[in-house]
């Protein structure tokens, strides 16, 4: 028997079958709906390689059963760029060369994402390593990650100073 699953994807409202209830919110973004910008590298909660956003809140999507998400938002990297626009995350990840393979990118980003959104680290690079502490580089990028991400608290501090005016 399987269920039906109500999700709000990337901003569109998607039903899924469900077949199996024991399926991962992160293998059924990759295996179930070619959404393969997750990554899967630990699937166990330890590595930060398949972060995405439900409802604004970083979660890790390998230890998230899928059918306890229904009605939720799940942002994933796919959904992040408004159209062929980067989000200003994405763009600093670029500018700073902020990845080697790029295997934890789409994690790491998404993660920071959240991170911004939740006002906490503001322009300290201590901080900023301490709240990506959960996502983990095997290339040992972290230099140009916090980089970006302190540049992309700067480049939206700019605009909602903008929005403001
Ligand atoms: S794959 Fe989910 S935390 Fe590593
Ligand atoms: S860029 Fe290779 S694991 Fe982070």
């Amino acid at each position: 028997m399987s269920l039906a699953l109500n999700l709000v994807l990337n901003g569109q409202p998607r039903t899924v079958d469900l077949d199996d209830p024991r399926t991962t919110l992160l293998d059924l973004l990759r295996e179930h709906l070619a959404l393969t910008g997750a990554k899967k590298g630990c699937d166990r909660g330890q590595c930060g390689a398949c972060t995405v956003l439900v409802d604004g809140r970083r979660i890790n999507s390998c230890l998230a059963l899928a059918v306890t998400l229904d009605g939720c938002e799940v942002t994933t990297i796919e959904g992040l760029a408004d159209g062929g626009r980067l989000h200003p995350v994405q763009a600093a990840f670029v500018n700073n060369d902020a990845f080697q393979c790029g295997y934890c990118t789409p994690g790491q980003i998404m993660s920071a994402v959240a991170l911004l959104a939740e006002g906490h680290a503001g322009d300290d690079p201590e901080r900023v390593r301490e709240l990506m502490s959960g996502n983990i580089c095997r290339c040992g990028a972290y230099r140009g990650i916090t980089e970006a991400i302190l540049e992309a608290h700067r480049t939206l501090a700019d605009t909602d100073r903008e929005d403001a005016a």
